[in-house]
């Protein structure tokens, strides 16, 4: 029987977070069991920060709102931790610690929101003996395992909505408008809204693309007497025999470089201007994309998964993830989410070596897109 349990939200924010924190709570309070909120993340865990989240007033009110009531955080491998010792940066595992932290407090269970990063360290967690669930976040849509993570469904809202009004001004204006969204790895966000947008070209991470097509596309309307064009671009697009455009690098918690990624709708929008002679101008959705409140679908799923989690919890089914699953609610062993990333802390997650949920080149977006002739760049 669990008594109490710890939610955390983890990685960069996407809304939902708080509706899944409100379904935890709620489906806890009417099973006697109390909810403790780590704050900012494995940092709160580590530091044993947390609030008592009771329905009233904390977690009331909350459904609609994006952020997270808890906070969240980045760069924070509790199994790689950056300190720093006689001046000197160290990577140290300060796992134990979050252990202890949960045992003396009583915790039976820990809640972790995130995504692919955050599940390595759930699943590490359970190595330790941790009762863990993990439910899936990122706008990006690339957690393995599961056809929807939550968050996804607001960012491409965002993206159609941002195409929309790219599309009146391009019109206007006989120009190519570039709209450089997120998907660092995976360019499910690009395709989804590309096809809900109506986009002309879209450039995903998985399809290295050549701009010599994305011109031709562009030239075939303008044969057409249309000399606008719509064109997505993932951040993590890149051409062939090219790599992804990287504004940055920064040193996160786990030891590994992490890459800020920006540039490449840039890229392309030069390139079209040079080769199509039409006046191309590039736009970065950037951070809108994670803001503000969720859609109607991410508040179901983030409330389904919340729901989901406590349920499991009640029924003693642990290390595992929240998925959905041919359009159910399921759940799979965190084991399987890590796929082949199985050291503990080496490598914490948003890299290469992450299972990160790629798109596969038979998926009905690849064909439907295809199909209505938008142009993959390939
Ligand atoms: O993981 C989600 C994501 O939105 C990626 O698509 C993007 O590369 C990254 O976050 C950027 O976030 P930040 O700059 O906060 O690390």
């Amino acid at each position: 029987m669990i008594k109490k349990v710890g939610i955390l939200a983890n990685g960069g924010d996407v809304p939902g977070f708080n509706a899944v924190i409100r379904a935890i709570v709620r489906t806890a309070e009417q099973n006697g069991v109390e909810c403790y909120g780590y704050l900012d993340g494995f940092n709160g865990l580590l530091h044993n920060n947390k609030v008592r989240l009771d329905h009233q007033p904390i977690a009331s009110g909350i459904l609609h709102k994006g952020g997270s009531i808890i906070g969240s955080s980045l760069n924070s491998n509790v199994f790689n931790y950056k300190v720093i010792e006689d001046g000197n940066v160290v990577y140290k595992d300060l796992s134990e610690q979050c252990v202890q932290n949960m045992k003396n407090d009583g915790i039976d269970c820990l809640f972790t929101l995130g995504g692919d990063s955050t599940q390595k360290s759930a699943r590490d967690f359970t190595l330790r003996g941790v009762n863990v669930i993990g439910v899936p976040k990122t706008i990006d849509n690339d957690v393995a395992c599961t056809e929807k993570t939550f968050g996804f469904d607001t960012a491409v809202a965002v993206a159609t909505d941002a195409l929309d009004r790219l599309h009146t001004t391009a019109e206007s204006h006989n120009r190519i408008m570039v709209l450089e969204v997120m998907g660092r790895y995976a360019g499910w966000i690009a395709l989804e809204a590309a096809i809900a947008g109506g986009a002309d070209a879209v450039l995903i991470p998985e399809i290295p693309y050549d701009i010599e097509k994305v011109a031709d596309k562009v030239r075939e309307r303008q044969k057409e007497g249309k000399n606008f064009s719509i064109i997505v671009v993932s951040e993590g697009a890149f051409p062939k025999g090219g790599s992804m455009s990287v504004k940055n690098t920064r040193e996160g918690g786990s030891g590994v470089i992490n890459i800020q990624l920006g540039g490449a709708g840039e890229i392309v929008a030069k390139q079209l201007e040079e080769k199509t002679g039409l006046i191309s101008r590039n736009t970065t959705l950037g951070y809108l994309q994670r803001g503000g409140t969720p859609t109607s679908t991410d508040r179901i799923l983030s409330t389904e998964y919340g729901a989901k989690a406590m349920d499991l919890a009640l029924e003693g089914k642990f290390s595992v993830l929240t998925v959905l699953k041919n359009g159910k609610l399921d759940y799979v062993p965190l084991e399987d989410v890590v796929g082949n990333n199985k050291k503990i802390g080496a490598v914490g997650g948003g890299t290469k070596e992450s299972n990160t949920k790629v798109v596969k080149m038979d998926d009905d977006l690849i064909k439907t897109a295809r199909n209505i002739g938008i142009c993959l760049g390939d």
